[in-house]
């Protein structure tokens, strides 16, 4: 085994996603999760797929001495940072709660991590920081633009803490990983997306409403000055996603400098909301219900990644498709019901 790497949030559907492929790559994974955006069950999932009963505490991130009483003796080697709220819409409802559990959980998890000599640091960030690029792709040089929510500012606001902290720290080493549009599941439709009530995103309510869950997807606005009117987002197999994740570790457990780099995760291809629903229904062979309706407030237009840096940085890159996602998707949400 090639050491223990803290996972917060690891129930979750990038951080369980995330758990395999360290599994496969040699690490064993301490979970932290407080199940609050997560099932238990996940964790028996995981054990099916790699035969490995993962070790887990159910704790509060935010809460630095308990992590430090609960994880002192478990010698960690590195953390990913899951742990988050994520619902965009939520968050402009809801910014006090976001910003303490966002904001906080970083704090204590960093804090910890300086506690424990541990200076391997991989955080979960979002291409919502770019905002409407002005230039697509969009690279990681690309204006930070003011945020669309207090859930993107949140993103915003811990990558600058990282920074800030690997400049005094002087030992810390950290990447940012900038995700655009995570979808799909495991390809075993053991594990996949878990969204709580009705789904934000895009394909969780398609999935939802093939199956008969959901009566009709609503295709927020069609009058973009898109080639079909609708917008274009760079959907990126959750299992590449999570592949990225390992590379990532790996990249800072061999660098013996202090670092800290923030790092796009895509495909580096765009498609419409329309070209996603046409894909899903010839994979799948179904008719999805849907129809046009309004613009969704604080949608941007269209977004895709320049990935070159990624494979420069991780000498990683995607390998599975649209297709192939939206077809784990589609075998996810049928092995849920
Ligand atoms: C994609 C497109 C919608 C639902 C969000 C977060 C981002 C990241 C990924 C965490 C948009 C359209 C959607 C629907 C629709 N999450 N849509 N009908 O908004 O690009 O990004 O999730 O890091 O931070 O902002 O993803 O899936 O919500 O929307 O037409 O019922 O699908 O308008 O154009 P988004 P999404």
């Amino acid at each position: 085994m090639k050491g223990k790497i803290l996972v917060t949030g690891g129930a979750g559907y990038i951080g369980s996603h995330t758990c395999v492929e360290l599994i496969n790559a040699g690490y064993e994974p301490i979970i932290i999760d407080n199940f609050s955006n997560s099932e238990k069950f996940v964790l028996d999932k995981i054990k099916q797929i790699t035969g490995n009963e993962i070790t887990t505490y159910n704790i509060d991130c935010c809460n630095l001495e308990l992590l430090i009483n609960s994880l002192l003796a478990e010698k960690i080697i590195g953390c990913i940072h899951f742990a988050a709220y994520k619902a965009v819409g939520e968050s402009s409802k809801l910014p006090l709660k976001y910003y303490h559990n966002n904001i906080a959980s970083t704090v204590a998890i960093l804090s910890f991590l300086e506690k424990i000599s541990c200076p391997n640091f991989v955080f979960s960030s979002s291409c919502t920081v770019y905002g409407q690029p002005d230039i697509l792709p969009v690279t990681e040089k690309s204006p930070i633009k003011l945020a669309e929510s207090p859930y993107g500012r949140t993103k915003q606001v811990c990558e600058d803490i990282i920074h800030d902290t690997v400049k005094a720290n002087k030992t810390l080493k950290a990447f940012a990983l900038r995700y655009f549009n995570p979808i799909g599941a495991h390809p075993s439709a053991l594990i996949g997306e878990l969204p709580l009530g009705t789904p934000n995103n895009l394909v969780p309510y398609i999935t939802q409403t093939a199956i008969g869950k959901r009566e009709q997807l609503t295709v927020f606005g069609n009058d973009y000055d898109t080639p079909d009117g609708t917008c274009i987002r760079d959907y990126i197999h959750v299992v590449d996603l999570a592949k990225a994740h390992v590379k990532a570790m790996e990249e800072l457990l061999r660098t013996k400098e202090p670092i800290f780099d923030c790092i796009n995760l895509g495909t580096g291809k765009g498609n419409s909301v329309l070209e996603v629903i046409e894909t899903f229904e010839r994979v799948n062979d179904i008719k999805l219900n849907y129809k046009i309706g309004p613009r969704r407030e604080g949608d941007v237009e269209k977004v895709y990644a320049d990935t070159s840096y990624a494979l420069n940085k991780l000498n990683w890159k995607t390998e599975l498709s649209l297709e192939a996602a939206l077809q784990d998707a589609w075998k996810w949400e049928s092995s849920l019901n």
